[in-house]
């Protein structure tokens, strides 16, 4: 047996599964039943150095054991060893604290993406040094918006796309469509994470993209890419690299629907940024910023899809409205959503039919059905009208997702208008949280919905009471301090 790699001293046993097999064996072989000093030191050493590791989720146990405790997999938990080190004092570490004030403040720490849509979802630019997960289902455009990125923006530095999906054929083809030619864009198909670091390392871009991480693999930790521990240790690795040298790093992520695939998910925590991309109707994309470390994480930048790549759209604060002449239809709402940093009309549409069977249900995709049944049962509750027998439909303009409480109020004025068949007034845009106990609460940058709508032609808007009455003065404002007042206001004049 080779013992060239099992040298008694306790911190420098290196020793894989085969030769302590060979080794144990070998001890039985030789008659050995009591250890001597070297063989106790080595199985001491074996015990502080072997642990379980599982290949989906990367959880350790002490022992091995069926099936993973933390993700439930079954027969994933591999030998590994431990990485001891806790004595090994990093050389050349700088061990000087610096007072915060006195730290200088640089110029030009972020690249200008040539696209103001990018631009504001990241906080206005891409921060030098940071890591960027982008998010989305196969198909979106995520290789496009990249693509397109890697184009516009403002810097003279190579930039490096590694492709584990399209070959440079393909990509060429892609990158022709969208009119690209740059000449700092550069390709290199390549999956393997030590070859990718040797090339980051001769090339030295200062924008990295990878498309896309679930594809990037070290063959040291197995053979399938995609891994909870392969996509967690590569990117890793390429955070690293570009944190050390004020590059940027893009790392595209697919998501699925039923989320089968281990999803960009698991590496959150490890980026500064996590941005989203959302399909809408009509080509409509929407790029959201979850999380950011570096600017505000509420912000949405909006593309549509045409034949030559994505567009920004200009014209975002009325693409959510449907064009009508006159009247509005019953069960139809205006109401303007502060999404990011800007407000965008959307219009609110519900269906209240009696319900089939007897029991009620509610349809909604885009606003969450349990802020649905919850205005339903503030109407029914406070304006006595009845909505347990009955479907309630509800969907926005546009496709967009809407979360925001400021949704509450047309809402309720929406189902209130579909149940009993009476239109809201035209010309009129509504916003307001609504309370439980049937309050209309004041929701953040009224000031700004109330300026936006009043510019775009709205007349009239309705919400929650103001005190400074005159920080509002482009439209006129009507404040209510309850849903039942600000019902019996509305619709007592239309029923008239
Ligand atoms: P792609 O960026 O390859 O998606 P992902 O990387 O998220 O999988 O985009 C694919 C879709 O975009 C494809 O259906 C074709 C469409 N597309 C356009 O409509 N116009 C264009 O200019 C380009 C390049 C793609
Ligand atoms: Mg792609």
């Amino acid at each position: 047996m080779s013992t060239n790699s099992t040298t008694t001293a306790r911190n420098t046993v290196r020793i894989n599964i085969i030769n302590k097999n060979l080794f144990c064996q070998g001890i039985k072989d030789c008659g050995i039943l009591e250890a001597n000093g070297d063989i106790m030191q080595y199985i001491y050493c074996m015990k502080q150095k072997i642990h379980y590791v599982c290949s989906q989720c990367g959880h350790a146990e002490p022992k091995w054991l069926g099936r993973c405790p933390e993700c439930g997999n079954w027969n994933t938990l591999r030998e590994a060893e431990k990485q001891t080190g806790g004595s090994v004092k990093k050389t050349g570490t700088n061990l000087t604290t610096v007072p915060l004030f006195s730290v200088q403040k640089k110029e030009d720490m972020r690249f200008d993406c040539g696209n103001e849509e990018i631009n504001r979802v990241l906080g206005g630019g891409i921060m030098k040094g940071s890591a960027i997960l982008i998010g989305g289902e196969p198909g979106i455009g995520k290789s496009t918006l990249m693509l397109q990125l890697s184009s516009s923006i403002k810097t003279n530095g190579r930039i490096l796309y590694i492709s584990g999906e399209e070959s440079p054929a393909q990509l060429k083809m892609h990158a022709d469509r969208l009119g690209i030619k740059k000449a700092t864009i550069e390709v290199f198909p390549e999956t393997e994470i030590s070859a990718i670091n040797t090339v980051l390392d001769r090339v030295n871009p200062v924008l990295v993209i990878v498309d896309s991480i679930q594809t990037i693999i070290d063959h040291e930790l197995g053979i399938v890419a995609g891994s909870v521990n392969q996509i967690k240790y590569c990117s890793q690795e390429l955070i690293e690299w570009v944190k050390t040298r004020s590059a940027a790093l893009f790392l595209i992520g697919h998501v699925t629907k039923e989320g089968s695939i281990a999803g960009p998910k698991i590496i959150e925590h490890m980026v500064d940024t996590v941005l989203s991309f959302e399909t809408a109707d009509n080509d409509i994309r929407f790029l959201r910023t979850n999380k950011n470390r570096f600017g505000s994480s509420d912000e949405i930048g909006i593309f549509k899809m045409s034949e030559s790549g994505l567009v920004p759209v200009k014209n975002a604060a009325t693409l959510f409205l449907e064009q009508r002449a006159g009247e509005l239809p019953p069960g139809i709402a205006i109401t303007p959503l502060y999404e990011g940093s800007r407000v965008l009309l959307v219009e609110i549409q519900c269906l209240v039919i009696p319900a089939k069977g007897g029991v009620s249900r509610v349809f909604s995709d885009r606003i969450d059905a349990r802020m649905v049944s919850k205005a339903a049962a503030v109407l029914e509750k406070h304006l006595n009208i009845r909505l347990t027998d009955y479907d309630i439909y509800v969907n926005v303009a546009g496709g967009l997702q809407v979360k925001e409480v400021g949704v509450e109020l047309p809402l309720c004025l929406a189902l209130y208008s579909a149940r009993l068949s009476v239109p809201l007034p035209h010309a009129t845009a509504i916003c307001g949280e609504v309370s439980l106990a049937g309050e209309i609460r004041t929701i953040k940058r009224l000031d700004l919905r109330v300026k936006t709508a009043s510019e775009l032609g709205f007349s009239s808007i309705l919400g929650p009471q103001v005190e400074e009455k005159n920080s509002i003065k482009d439209a006129e404002y009507k404040g209510y301090a309850s849903l039942k007042e600000a019902v019996l206001s509305i619709f007592k004049r239309r029923q008239q």
